[in-house]
C-alpha cells in the first residue's frame, strides 16, 4: 500500500493544477467542537486544529471545512450565530482562526468556512434590539415578525413546523410572534430586507480579507419564503435533509442572492469556492444553485442516502452526473456529514432507515461496507466530502444517555427524532489518556472506552487499517491523473446482478454489494481493496461488499 510522508511541517507537493482546485476537490470537514481540544475543557478549540492540520495533510485532503465557529449561545451547535465577525471565546479569537488559515495554506490544505445566512442567533444584537424595541420596531422588519391568528392572536400566523419539531413560530410576551425553521433560537432573517443582504455581502468581505478559500452556505435553499407565507395545509412537515417542496425552501428567489454573492467571490484572487447545503426535490433542482454564475458546488444528498445496493447507486451517480453536466458543474459524493449517522452505522443497519439510526447494527458488516462505499466514492468523477472520524472507520454513538444529548432537535421532538449527537462525539487521537488524546481533559460527549483501539495513534502504519486504507486512496487519487477528473462514468455492461464495474484510462474499479463473493475476471494489477483479495488464474474472487481498485493497460 502507498504511505505517506509524516513530516509535521513539510508542505505537501502542489501535485494539481492551481485553477479549478475544486472540481475534482477532496475536502474535510471539522465539526470544531469535536476534533481536538488544545486547552483541556472538554471542548475543541481553534488551536487544537491548527496543531493538527498535519494529520489532515498526511491524509492527503485538498482542503478543510470548519463548520461555525462564530461567537454563539450554542443552541445548535453554532449554527446559531450571534455575531459573524467574532470567534467564540470557547474556540479562541480571530488571532486563533488567522493562525488556523496561515498554517493550513503553508501545509498545502485550502480553508472553507460555514456561512449561516438563513437565521442568526436570538442573541445576535439586530435580534435582541428588535424584541427589546417591542412591536413596531425597525428593527423586526429583519426578521419575520407577524402577529398572530384568532380573536386575540393567539394561533401562530401559519401551520408552518420548525425542522426540529413543534411549530416554526415563538410569541414573544408583547404579542408579536417571529419565524424560526429551525428552534426557537434560530430567527429567520428576512432577506427582503436589504440592510440583511448588506450585512452579508459585508460578512462575505471580511472572511475573504482573513485568507478563507470559501464557505460552506448553511439552508442554501431557505432564505427566500414563499410570497404571503402560505400555509402547507396539513400533510407531513419537513426534516432535516428532506427533499419535499415546501414555501419556504428551494424558492426561486434565492438564485438572485448567489448571483450578487458570486460577484464578490470573483473579485478576489486564489480560485475560492461556495458549496450550498440545498435539500431540493431533485437533483435537477440543486443544479440550479451551481449555474455558471452562482454557487460552485452542492452536496449531493441524494447520494447520502442512497442504499449500499450497485443498482441504485449507480442510478444516483448517473443522474448526478446528469443533472450537473449541463450548467458546468462538478458533481459532489458525501457519505457522511455532522447532521447525520456516519455511514459505517447506516450501513450496518438494515437498508430504509433513514439517516438518523438509534442501533448499532452489525458492526463489521457496517464497517465492511463503508469501506468499499468510500472506495467507490473517492473513484467518481468530481468533489467528494470526508467526515472527522470517518477515515478511523468511527461509528455513531447510539447509546448517549438523554442527559448529555445537545441537538436541539432531539428535545423539540420529545427524544423521537434529533440524534445527531451520535456523530459529534470526540474523535480519539490516542490509544490512551484521557479523551484519548482528544484534549488533556474530558469531552463534552463521552467517548465509548473502546475508542482508544480507533484512534490515529493504534492505526497509522497497520496497512489493514481504516486509516491507512483512507491515506492509501487518497494518495492514489492525487496521483492517478484523472481519477476524480470527467464528468461520466463508462460502466462495464453485462457484469452480474449487484456488481459495478467502471473503466477510465489507465483504471478500473470493481464493487460487489451482493452480500456474497463474486468471481469476475482481474481487469488488471491490484491498486487498493476495501477488503482483502486474490487474484489467481486472471480471475478476482471478490468478497461480499467490496471494491477493489485497479491498474489497467
Ligand atoms: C444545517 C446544519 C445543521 C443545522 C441547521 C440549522 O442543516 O448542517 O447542523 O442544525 O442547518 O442551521
Amino acid at each position: 500500500m502507498t504511505q505517506h510522508s509524516t513530516d509535521a511541517t513539510e508542505a505537501r507537493p502542489a501535485t494539481r493544477e492551481a485553477t479549478d482546485w475544486w472540481r475534482d476537490a477532496v475536502i474535510y470537514q471539522v465539526y470544531p467542537r469535536s476534533f481536538a481540544d488544545s486547552d483541556g475543557d472538554g471542548t475543541g478549540d481553534l488551536e487544537g486544529i491548527r496543531r493538527r492540520l498535519p494529520h489532515l495533510r498526511d491524509l492527503g485532503v485538498d482542503a478543510v471545512w470548519l463548520s461555525p465557529f462564530y461567537a454563539s449561545p450554542q443552541a445548535d451547535g453554532g449554527y446559531d450565530v450571534a455575531d459573524y465577525r467574532a470567534v467564540d471565546p470557547m474556540y479562541g479569537s480571530l488571532l486563533d482562526a488567522d493562525a488556523v488559515i496561515r498554517d493550513a495554506h503553508g501545509l498545502g490544505l485550502r480553508v472553507i468556512v460555514d456561512l449561516v445566512p438563513n437565521h442568526s442567533s436570538d442573541q445576535h444584537e439586530w435580534f435582541r434590539r428588535a424584541v427589546a424595541e417591542g412591536p413596531g420596531s425597525p428593527l423586526r422588519e429583519r426578521y419575520h415578525f407577524r402577529p398572530g391568528k384568532g380573536a386575540h392572536g393567539e394561533l401562530p400566523p401559519n401551520d408552518w413546523e420548525s425542522i426540529f419539531g413543534g411549530p416554526a413560530w415563538t410569541r414573544l410576551p408583547d404579542g408579536d410572534w417571529y419565524l424560526h425553521l429551525f428552534a426557537p433560537e434560530q430567527p429567520d432573517f428576512n432577506w427582503e430586507h436589504p440592510a440583511v443582504a448588506d450585512e452579508f455581502r459585508s460578512i462575505l468581505r471580511f472572511w475573504l480579507d482573513m485568507g478563507v478559500d470559501g464557505f460552506r452556505v448553511d439552508v442554501a435553499h431557505g432564505m427566500v419564503k414563499a410570497e404571503g407565507l402560505p400555509d402547507i395545509g396539513g400533510g407531513d412537515q419537513l426534516k432535516l435533509l428532506g427533499n419535499d417542496v415546501m414555501p419556504f425552501f428551494d424558492q426561486d428567489g434565492v438564485h438572485a442572492i448567489y448571483r450578487s454573492w458570486r460577484t464578490i467571490l470573483d473579485e478576489y484572487d486564489g480560485d475560492r469556492i461556495f458549496v450550498a447545503e440545498a435539500w431540493t426535490p431533485t437533483v435537477e433542482r440543486t443544479a440550479n444553485y451551481v449555474r455558471p454564475d452562482e454557487l460552485h458546488q452542492a452536496f449531493n444528498f441524494q447520494y447520502l442516502g442512497a442504499p449500499w445496493e450497485a443498482g441504485e447507486l449507480r442510478a444516483i451517480i448517473d443522474s448526478s452526473l446528469d443533472a450537473m453536466r449541463p450548467v458546468g458543474a462538478p458533481a459532489t459524493w458525501v457519505l457522511s456529514n455532522h447532521d447525520v449517522t456516519r455511514h459505517a452505522t447506516r450501513y450496518a443497519n438494515p437498508q430504509g432507515l433513514g439517516t438518523q439510526i438509534r442501533t448499532p447494527g452489525d458492526r463489521a458488516l457496517g464497517l465492511r461496507r463503508a469501506r468499499a462505499a468510500t472506495l467507490l466514492m473517492l473513484a467518481l468523477p468530481g468533489s467528494a466530502y470526508l467526515y472527522q472520524g470517518e477515515e478511523l472507520g468511527l461509528p455513531d454513538v447510539t447509546d448517549l444517555p438523554d442527559e448529555v444529548r445537545q441537538d436541539p432537535s432531539f428535545f423539540r421532538a420529545q427524544g423521537q427524532d434529533g440524534f445527531r449527537d451520535g456523530c459529534r462525539v470526540p474523535i480519539p487521537w490516542t490509544v490512551d489518556g484521557p479523551s484519548y488524546g482528544f484534549g488533556d481533559g474530558g469531552s463534552w460527549l463521552p467517548q465509548p472506552s473502546t475508542w482508544g483501539a480507533l484512534s490515529v495513534e493504534a492505526q497509522t502504519g497497520d496497512p489493514d487499517s481504516t486509516l491507512e486504507l483512507y491515506r492509501a486512496a487518497l494518495a492514489v487519487r492525487r496521483e492517478q491523473p484523472g481519477l476524480g477528473a470527467g464528468d461520466r462514468v463508462e460502466w462495464q455492461e453485462g457484469v452480474p446482478g449487484g456488481l459495478l464495474v467502471f473503466r477510465r484510462p489507465g483504471f478500473a474499479c470493481t464493487v460487489n454489494t451482493t452480500g456474497g463473493p463474486a468471481r469476475i475476471p482481474a481487469p488488471g494489477r491490484v491498486l487498493l481493496a476495501s477488503s482483502p483479495v486474490t487474484v489467481a488464474d486472471g480471475h478476482i474472487e471478490l468478497p461480499a461488499d467490496t471494491t477493489v481498485w485497479w491498474e489497467t493497460t
